[in-house]
This record gives structure tokens, C-alpha cells and sequence, in this order.
């Protein structure tokens, strides 16, 4: 039997000045420089690609193996691998426009200098309204420079807002610095149009048989299913203390596998949901997540998706 709903619920999202289809966004790295995704999936399905983290030289990556695959996620050390910004201009960012589906450009540097340099170029980029601000990569030296402060992260972003003049501002932020609700507050402040949360959670995985760590690097970026649930304690977090008020919509990203994972995300806070493990797993998943997603909020009866952000209960305090 077929369930027909007297009127489908919009599923349309707004990030800045962007609207997305629906809350569906394929996740820095995870989707291809410029949404190569694409040859898998129908990008009509989802509301949004993001770029692999652009750097302003070009950058090798860390030494493989670089990627180790865990029961329920996986351990990664790329290390910004990427083209750098001068090539991407030239040979990727034409492509973003005829792209149908929303781009969002991600920026990652070690550099003030070099983040406003990615960035700016970024914004001269048609078709590429929204610019995440990676300052959360835990596989570089320095990934964490500017994500890791309070401080740093408003005198990076200080710098970098005034340079977006066409795009909207998304601050990509880790969980591994404790409790990120002042660095949420200070991206907030400097101008986010949006957050997203979180970027991988360090971690190690060993071989017991040749007692190595099972990718070079040793310690790497663990994401996918296992970190969902810390993934949606921080958005739920930051959501009620912090961006609710400010009316700043977050990106839930991390472990997403399923539509009630993103749903999950929804509730605790999250306007839009990221997805970047589960595509390794299967592509087709985004597009399964928004379909399901979408029949989610109309059976709960509502008109917007949004009715739902937040909407999780409080359960009483038993003391
Ligand atoms: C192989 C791989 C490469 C990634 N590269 C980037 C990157 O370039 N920039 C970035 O901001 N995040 C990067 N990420 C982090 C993801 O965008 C995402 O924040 C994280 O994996 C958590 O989501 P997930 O559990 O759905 O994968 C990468 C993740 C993986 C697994």
C-alpha cells in the first residue's frame, strides 16, 4: 500500500542566503573534489555537495595507508590531500554551477593568510554561495590551530568574513577540544551563517600482530556509526545553549547511516544533516536518508521540516 499525504511537507532548508532541497549534505572529503559522487548517485536527490577541503598549495597528503575500516566506522589520515587553490579554481570550479545541487566550497589552511586566500577565491565562485571554514582537521599539524581557541578561531574568522562578500559563512568545528559551545558562540559572533558539527574524533586502532597502528600516520580521524551519539550530544548541546537563540542553523554531521540517524540529528537541534562514512559504504544512502526523511515529517503531520528541529522531549529530572 501506498501512503498518500494530504500535503507533502516542504523539505527545504535555509543556510545564509541559500536554500537547499532538502537537509541532506554530502560531507567535506567524503563526496569527491567537486561532488564526483555524482556518477553514483542522482544529485537532484540531495540538497548539498561540499568540496574536499582546499588548501592554498597544493598538498600530498599524509604517507598511506592512510584508511583503516573498523566494525562500525573507520580510521582515516588523508592529511588535506588536495590540488590547492590555484588548480581548483582552474580545472574544478567550473563545474560547480552546472552542478544540480547545492556546492559548498570547504576551506582548510595553516594560516591566516592562506585561509583568506581559499576563501576569497572561493567566493568568486559561481555557483558556490556557501563556504565552510575548516578548522577542525586532526590529521595535520596544524589543523587544529585556529579550531582549537576561542580566541584564535575570532581573529581567524575576523579576517576571513569581510573577504565573503557573495557566500555564506559555515564554521566546521571538532569535538575534541571538550566542551565547544564558546567556540560556537565565538564563531556566532564573528558571523557564521551556519555550523557544522563535528568533523572526526581522534582515535587509534593497532594490529596486535605487528603491533603497528593499522595506518601510518599512527593516530587518526575516526568517524561513521560509533561516533553518532557523541556527534549528537554536542549538537543538542550547542543547539540549546547557543545557536537556537541565535537563530544559526547547524549541520548534524557524524555516523550518519540511516534516516533515524538524521532524524535523531533533527530532534537534538540540527537544521541540515551531514553524510560522509556511510557514503563509502553505500553512495545511495543520501538519497535514501532525504526520501525517508521526508516521509518522516509527514507522518509526524507537519508542513515544514523545521517544525522538527529541536522538537526532541526533556525527560523529567527523577532526583
Ligand atoms: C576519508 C575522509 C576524508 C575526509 N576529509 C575531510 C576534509 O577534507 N575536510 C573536512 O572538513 N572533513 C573531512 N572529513 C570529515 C567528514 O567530512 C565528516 O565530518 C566526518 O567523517 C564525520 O562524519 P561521518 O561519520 O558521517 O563520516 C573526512 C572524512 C573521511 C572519512
Amino acid at each position: 500500500m501506498v501512503l498518500q499525504y494530504p500535503h507533502m511537507a516542504t523539505m527545504r532548508v535555509k543556510l545564509g542566503e541559500e536554500t537547499l532541497r532538502n537537509p541532506v549534505v554530502l560531507s567535506a572529503g567524503t563526496c569527491g573534489v567537486m561532488g564526483e559522487i555524482g556518477d553514483a548517485i542522482d544529485l537532484t536527490s540531495i540538497g548539498a555537495i561540499t568540496t574536499k577541503s582546499i588548501t592554498k598549495e597544493p598538498r600530498i597528503g599524509n604517507e598511506p595507508i592512510r584508511i583503516a575500516d573498523l566494525p562500525n566506522g573507520m580510521i582515516n589520515a588523508i592529511g588535506l590531500a588536495n590540488e590547492g587553490i590555484d588548480s581548483f579554481i582552474e580545472h574544478q570550479a567550473p563545474k560547480a554551477d552546472a552542478l544540480p545541487t547545492a556546492v559548498i566550497g570547504s576551506v582548510a589552511g595553516d594560516s591566516i593568510d592562506a585561509y583568506v586566500a581559499v576563501a576569497s577565491a572561493m567566493n568568486d565562485v559561481d555557483g558556490m554561495n556557501l563556504i565552510e571554514i575548516n578548522v577542525s582537521c586532526p590529521n595535520t599539524a596544524d589543523g587544529m590551530e585556529f579550531g582549537g581557541c576561542p580566541n584564535r578561531l575570532t581573529t581567524l574568522l575576523n579576517e576571513i568574513k569581510p573577504t565573503l562578500t557573495k557566500s555564506g559563512m559555515i564554521v566546521k568545528l571538532s569535538a575534541s577540544t571538550g566542551d565547544i559551545r564558546p567556540h560556537a558562540a565565538a564563531a556566532i559572533a564573528c558571523g557564521a551563517n551556519a555550523l557544522t558539527l563535528i568533523n572526526t574524533i581522534p582515535g587509534l586502532a593497532i594490529d596486535v600482530e605487528t603491533m603497528h597502528s593499522r595506518i601510518s600516520r599512527g593516530i587518526g580521524g575516526f568517524s561513521g556509526y560509533d561516533i553518532h551519539p557523541i556527534a549528537t550530544r554536542i549538537v543538542h548541546e550547542v543547539y540549546r545553549d547557543v545557536a537556537k537563540e541565535a537563530c544559526v542553523p547547524i549541520i548534524g554531521t557524524g555516523g550518519v547511516m540511516n534516516w533515524k540517524d538524521a532524524a535523531e540529528f533533527i530532534l537534538a537541534g540540527a537544521s541540515a544533516v551531514g553524510i560522509g562514512t556511510a557514503s563509502f559504504v553505500n553512495p545511495e544512502i543520501a538519497t535514501k536518508v532525504a526520501k525517508n526523511l521526508s516521509a518522516w515529517v509527514n507522518r509526524h503531520g507537519c508542513a515544514n521540516v523545521d517544525e522538527l528541529v529541536g522538537a526532541m522531549k526533556i525527560n523529567e529530572q527523577v532526583h
